[in-house]
């Protein structure tokens, strides 16, 4: 018929939020189907996001290891060089896998991919502009946006992904820059600023703000830009780039300091450009059916269970308001298709972890002490140095430390920070805590095996509500 293919949830967007939704829904008993644009399924996250930068964060530190960190291990290698179409051919290898496991995940959950640009129509029709050609119409009793996004533009830099970069560009260098400049010292700036640093680049980082890590821990921020510098980045916060100009194969960018005053320009081969990411609406038809944006492009929520304004459409991860971040996604997915199958669905707003695959990592989640200041509630903080965990200390590998906040009156944890060797794998276990509404002292109480780094955890907790044994 002209309504074409009849599902009862049709999914547009096939990132983390899109095709985990399809998959639940599938799982539930929905006939779905995902629309999908590129020509491989993942999004942002498995084709240029997560996924190849944690393979290049990983070869990369694998690399600076081997140069600058085996001989004082007692391990003597020849001259260590970069190999760097094999370093970029092995992230390749990680990200072809995960996306082709995802196609194979829809195979055997029975979710429908077509392949094309999805367009919405009404409140049950798309139309979807097929890569192969032509055109499909669908039908749906339930849509899901989650059409992710993109890298905000930055005025004054024209993106050719060579020369003037975004993440994207950032993950395909086909040679190490002398000079890279960052502007905007957030996650994506940092962790790949970090990789092409490692490789062998003089980087420079150029913030607005006066500290780095948009948003996190001012004692953390603190440490983690002295542990950067250490490794050879240079930091100019407090500091507003004003133009650029190309000049003799170089780009030259004129930077000030964020309250204005003396200007100053910068020279390097490549420079990228992370100062942040707007969601991707573009062709989606919103128009079309009456749902709007707000002021920074992200689709309204109207209630509770990821409803835009047209009921049986809802929304999910990048594409609308909260944290950018791939984990994020997934559980709004879930719980959207929750909502449409069995009329609940929930996601913790208050327990989203964030991390920083740099060297040391960075994790985090709940409240931030600034922020508990702010709401004025009464807390009590807990740290523990890594320099005193004896795992961390084995092998030497013992910058940073864990500090968590607890509520002063009923010791449960609000918030928990890590800077170290593996924070990103032991905020987990913060997570678990505070979902269960768990104290300090209940994760003090818990027998964490020995040597480990989740030792610092424990001891962070003790600290918090008695005394740590070891520092
Ligand atoms: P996306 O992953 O952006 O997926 C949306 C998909 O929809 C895209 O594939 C797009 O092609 C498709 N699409 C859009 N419009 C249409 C249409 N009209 N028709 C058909 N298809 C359409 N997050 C983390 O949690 N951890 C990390 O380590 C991490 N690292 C990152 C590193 C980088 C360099 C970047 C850029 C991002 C990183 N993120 C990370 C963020 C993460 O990638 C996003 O939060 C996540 O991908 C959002 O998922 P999503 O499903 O909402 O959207
Ligand atoms: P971001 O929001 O993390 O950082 C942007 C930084 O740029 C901020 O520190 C901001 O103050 C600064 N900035 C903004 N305008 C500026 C200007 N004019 N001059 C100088 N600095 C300026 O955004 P980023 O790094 O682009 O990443 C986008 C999103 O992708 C993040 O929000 C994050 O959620 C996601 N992401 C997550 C990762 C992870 O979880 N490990 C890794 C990479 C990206």
């Amino acid at each position: 018929s002209s309504a074409g293919k009849e599902y009862d949830t049709v999914v547009i967007g096939g990132g983390p939020g899109g095709y985990v939704a399809a998959i639940k829904a599938a799982q539930l008993g929905q006939k779905t189907a995902c629309i999908e644009m590129r020509e491989t399924l993942g999004g942002t996250c498995l084709n240029v996001g997560c996924i190849p930068s944690k393979a290049l964060l990983h070869n990369s530190h694998m690399f600076h290891e081997a140069k600058h960190g085996f001989a004082k291990r007692g391990i003597d290698v020849g001259e260590v060089k970069l190999n760097l179409p094999q370093l970029l051919a092995d992230k390749d290898k990680a990200v072809s896998g995960l996306t082709r496991g995802i196609e194979m995940l829809f195979k055997k959950n029975k979710v429908d991919w077509i392949k094309g640009a999805g367009t919405l129509k009404s409140a049950n029709q798309i139309e979807v502009a097929l890569n192969a050609g032509g055109v499909e119409a669908v039908s749906a009793k339930n849509i899901i946006i989650a059409t992710g996004s993109e890298p905000a533009p930055f005025p004054g830099f024209e993106v050719d992904e060579k020369q003037i970069i975004t993440s994207t560009g950032a993950l395909a260098l086909d040679k190490v820059p002398e000079k890279m400049i960052v502007i905007g010292g957030g996650v994506i700036g940092l962790e790949l600023g970090s990789v092409w640093s490692r490789l062998g680049a003089d980087v420079t980082v150029v913030e607005y703000m006066p500290s780095i890590g948009a948003g996190l821990d001012a004692e953390v921020a603190k440490a983690f830009q002295r542990s950067l510098a250490k490794q050879g980045i240079k930091f100019k916060t407090s500091t507003k780039v004003t133009g650029s100009e190309k000049r003799d194969g170089k780009v030259v960018v004129s930077v000030e300091a964020a309250k204005g005053g003396k200007q100053e320009t910068l020279e390097a081969d490549v420079v990228l450009v992370s100062v942040g990411r707007r969601p991707y609406t573009a062709g989606l038809g919103l128009e079309n059916v009456g749902i709007a944006v707000d002021a920074k492009g992200r689709i309204e929520m109207a209630d509770g269970q990821f409803r835009t304004a047209v009921p049986n459409i809802r929304v999910i991860g990048d594409a609308t308001v909260g944290p950018m971040l791939a984990h994020k996604a997934e559980e709004e997915g879930i719980a959207a298709v929750e909502h449409i199958t069995n009329g609940y669905g929930h996601v913790n707003y208050d327990v989203i972890p964030g991390v920083i695959y740099t060297h040391p990592e960075v994790a985090c989640v709940g409240k931030t002490e600034q922020q508990l200041k702010d709401a004025g509630v009464k807390y009590n903080v807990g740290s523990f140095p890594f320099a005193a965990n004896s795992r961390a200390k084995t092998i030497d590998d013992a910058e940073g430390f864990v500090k968590i906040l607890t509520d002063a009156e009923t010791d449960r944890i609000l918030g928990a920070h890590i800077i170290g060797p593996n924070a990103g794998e032991m905020i987990a276990e913060a997570c678990l805590v505070m979902e269960y509404g768990g104290s300090a002292e209940d994760v003090a109480r818990t027998c964490h095996a020995h040597p480990t780094m989740s030792e610092a955890f424990k001891e962070a907790s003790m600290a918090a509500y008695s005394k740590p044994i070891h520092f």
